[in-house]
């Protein structure tokens, strides 16, 4: 078993777990929130840094890897970890939802997808198959089974033959999967917004017997309100001994939210490139400091942030900084970003532990207000 869940507790309160997920690599605990690295690298951040500010996992992308530099060149390096020198948990998307997002003239069939390399133009071919594949190369600890997302909004129609095509593919990446010793493979849950078909999705997926489930097709451009209650409605019907897993989900918000509902795992580009044009997150709500307001402003980024950029920088600095295009401007605000995601799942595990996590969410919100992200 490459991964093995260990739930701690439940909050009182609110029902959110708290839990720890082993790995080749090491022990996670969760609710845990990923950065993406989708190159091999959480852009403008060294391992060092990542390390100091208690990252526990980062996740990376098959799609992007499998244009540049190509798998095999991860694998003869010794796979990612390796490659990259970072030796605590990685976990590889299975290139599903980039191929949809990112590559145009993509066409799906049965057998997989054919697109084009959004780089060079040439003609790709991406099958559950090759998915598996590619990651069993990269080797990360968590691996992710091919899936199709649907857009938002989509007819139910569209979404059933999309989310039962999920299924197929699922199986055809659990034969495929040469590493599961070493490797967990997680299954998706697909079915856009209509809860009977989650419930489908749920149903088809956990018969598969994943060592860990993710909900997929959520923030895809709904209102929150619904993500939240399709959210209700699902997780419930997973397992609830298996990790769960919320895709490309990390705003504030929608961490506590998702975490009251039942999910212990999340990523989301949203820090790192809000990040590099200038917007950070504080414990008051976004702070836009490239904006011109904050020219003569020398206080830190969040007076009650004790990251590296706010024991040091001013906003009039880092604004400056972003507004010449400087490197070190990007890497601070990342660096903040993080650190305050980061610090935020410190303080929502501790409200768990306490079984008052609906009262640090009241808490939270009436500081950080209800602007998003
Ligand atoms: N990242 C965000 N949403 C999704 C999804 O639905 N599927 C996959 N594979 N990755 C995602
Ligand atoms: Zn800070």
């Amino acid at each position: 078993m490459a991964v093995r869940y260990e739930l701690i507790k439940t909050c009182k309160q609110s029902g959110a777990r708290l839990g720890r997920l082993h790995t080749p690599h090491g022990t996670i605990e969760t609710p845990v929130f990923m950065p993406v690295g989708t190159l091999a690298t959480v852009k403008t951040m060294s391992p060092e840094e990542l390390k100091e500010m208690n990252a526990q996992i980062i996740l990376s992308n098959t799609y992007h890897l499998y244009l540049r530099p190509g798998e095999d060149i991860v694998r003869e390096a010794g796979g990612l970890h390796a490659f990259m020198n970072w030796d605590r948990p990685i976990l590889t998307d299975s290139g599903g939802f980039q191929v949809f997002s990112l590559s145009k003239l993509r066409h799906i069939e049965e057998e997989g997808v054919h697109f084009r390399n959004h780089i060079s133009g040439e003609k790709l071919f991406i099958s559950p198959e090759k998915a598996t594949q590619i990651q069993n190369d990269l080797g990360a600890d968590i691996i992710m089974a091919f899936d199709e997302c649907a857009p938002y909004p989509a007819d139910r129609d569209y979404v059933k033959a999309s989310l039962e095509r999920t299924t197929r593919w699922a199986e055809r990446c659990l034969k495929a999967h040469q590493r599961p010793h070493d490797q967990a493979l997680f299954g998706i849950v697909q079915g856009g917004m209509y809860p009977d078909l989650r419930a489908q999705s749920v149903k088809e997926i956990t018969s598969l017997g994943f060592p860990g489930y993710a909900v997929g097709g959520l923030s895809v451009g709904e209102p929150k309100e619904v993500m939240n209650q399709i959210l209700e409605e699902t997780t419930p019907l997973l397992p609830a001994d298996k990790p769960r897993y919320l895709m490309g989900v990390g705003s504030p918000d929608a961490l506590i939210d998702g975490v009251i509902r039942g999910i212990d795992m999340f990523d989301c580009v949203l820090p790192t490139r809000i990040a590099r044009n200038g917007t950070t997150m504080t414990s008051q709500g976004r702070l836009v400091v490239r904006n011109a307001q904050y020219a003569r402003d020398f206080r830190p980024l969040d007076p009650e942030c004790d990251c590296y950029t706010c024991r040091n920088y001013t906003r009039a600095y880092i604004r400056h900084l972003i507004k010449c295009n400087e490197t070190f401007g990007f890497r601070l605000t990342t660096y903040h970003n993080l650190y305050f995601l980061l610090r935020l799942m410190e303080n929502i595990k501790e409200a768990i532990r306490n079984d008052s996590l609906l009262d640090f969410r009241e808490q939270f919100f009436e500081k950080y207000g209800f602007n998003r992200p």
